[in-house]
């Protein structure tokens, strides 16, 4: 097993290893102290993995609800969120006991912004079930719920006390579910971590390793949560260094959006990202190799790296960001593999630069 230490203002662990469900109630137990513990979990993952996560609970003391709510993205609204906290207040949650986020990015941002606000604050404790929440969506106290004018509109920013990522739980998630965080996974090594690039064209990450290598899954899985980690104590509430975590995401999300959300996010963002570093080595800010290299790499992912969305639909819908900041955007441009800056930029440029991106003239 590995230890990670994050040293936010609110410090906490994230363990990752194997085996690790039946460990949480003990961790909870040291982290969080308490008298009742609330599972939050969706209709996918509770089925397969809340029984030992109660038991667990059970046997470090805890009285244990379950809270299941309906899987997917269009279920992290408001209704499921006030659903968890009327749960909570029904049931005479108090602030000293603890909320077990258990599941993907979903369960994670729904189930900590319960916690967030229930009372003001309860603790909680993230227990990752999909690779991009491994990677990514645990780490880091980012928590929110989607608004009807767009995702993650209403949020906190509130720390876990503790991060357990089982391995194991990934071998039930779809290839295309697994694929789908692996975008996240090459994000981070090329913002960060030459050699992790290296490392994943050597093996990609995939359920194949998974099956044949679980060490080195645990050691990719750690390899990431490290470089989240570094990025998000440098900078706890998005000043400047954390949005590098944006690599790939503004032309992403633009993608996201035009496509009407049928596209999986880790596709989008190695649609960005293979747009982003084509326009940066197109104006000399990256060598032209670096754009085969990251394009490669995705498509070895199962992630596409093309789109059939105009320029114009990709720009109209970036025009949404929340990330803009009036008539400039913050772009992440790659300058080499594991260095990337961040430059803000006039809309005119960005949307020359989406053409470049995308492969197709500017008008
Ligand atoms: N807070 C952050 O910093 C942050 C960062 C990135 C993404 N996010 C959010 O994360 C969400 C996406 O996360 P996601 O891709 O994990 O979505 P998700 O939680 O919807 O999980 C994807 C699907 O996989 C299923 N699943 C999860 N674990 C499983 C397992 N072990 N076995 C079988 N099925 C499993 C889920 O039920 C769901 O159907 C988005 O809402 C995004 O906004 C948040
Ligand atoms: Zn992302």
């Amino acid at each position: 097993m590995q230890i990670i230490d994050v040293d936010t203002s609110r410090p906490y662990q994230v363990h990752i290893g194997t085996f690790l469900l039946e460990r949480v109630g003990d961790i909870c137990r040291e982290t969080c102290g308490g008298e009742r513990a609330l599972i939050v979990t969706d209709s996918n993952v509770g089925p397969l993995y809340a029984a030992p996560v109660r038991e667990g609970l059970e046997a470090a003391g805890y009285t244990v609800d379950i809270f299941t709510f309906e899987a997917g993205e269009e279920h992290k609204r408001a209704a499921t969120y006030l659903g968890i906290l009327e749960f909570m207040a029904e049931r005479e949650y108090t602030r000293s006991d603890v909320v077990v986020a258990l599941g993907g990015g979903v369960t994670g941002d729904m189930a900590g912004f319960a916690a967030a606000t229930y009372m003001r604050g309860c603790a909680y404790v993230q227990v990752p079930t999909s690779l991009l929440a491994m990677v990514d969506s645990s780490v880091g106290g980012k928590c929110a719920i989607d608004l009807e004018a767009g995702k993650n509109l209403a949020g906190a920013f509130w720390q876990p006390k503790a991060v357990i990522a089982d391995i194991g739980c990934l071998a039930t998630l779809s290839d295309e579910q697994f694929a789908d965080g692996c975008g996240e996974v090459i994000k981070h090594a090329v913002i960060a971590d030459p050699e992790l690039f290296e490392l994943l064209e050597a093996n990609p990450l995939t359920l194949d390793l998974l099956r044949a290598n679980v060490p080195l899954v645990e050691l990719i899985v750690t390899r990431n949560v490290d470089i989240k980690r570094a990025v998000v104590v440098s900078d706890e509430r998005e000043a400047q260094a954390r949005k590098l975590l944006n690599f790939g995401h503004s032309i992403g999300h633009a993608v996201e959006a035009s496509e009407n959300y049928r596209l999986g996010h880790g596709t989008c963002v190695a649609i960005g990202m293979t747009a982003i570093t084509r326009a940066a080595a197109a104006r000399g800010a990256c060598e032209a190799e670096i754009v085969e290299r990251i394009e490669l790499l995705c498509r070895e992912h199962g992630l596409a790296t093309t789109t059939d969305r105009s320029v114009e639909e990709v720009y109209a819908a970036a025009l949404h960001d929340k990330k803009r900041h009036g008539d400039t955007i913050d772009l992440v441009i790659p300058r080499r593999i594991g260095a990337c800056s961040i430059d803000t930029v006039g809309l005119d440029l960005f949307k020359s630069i989406i053409a470049d991106g995308l492969g197709v003239k500017g008008q």
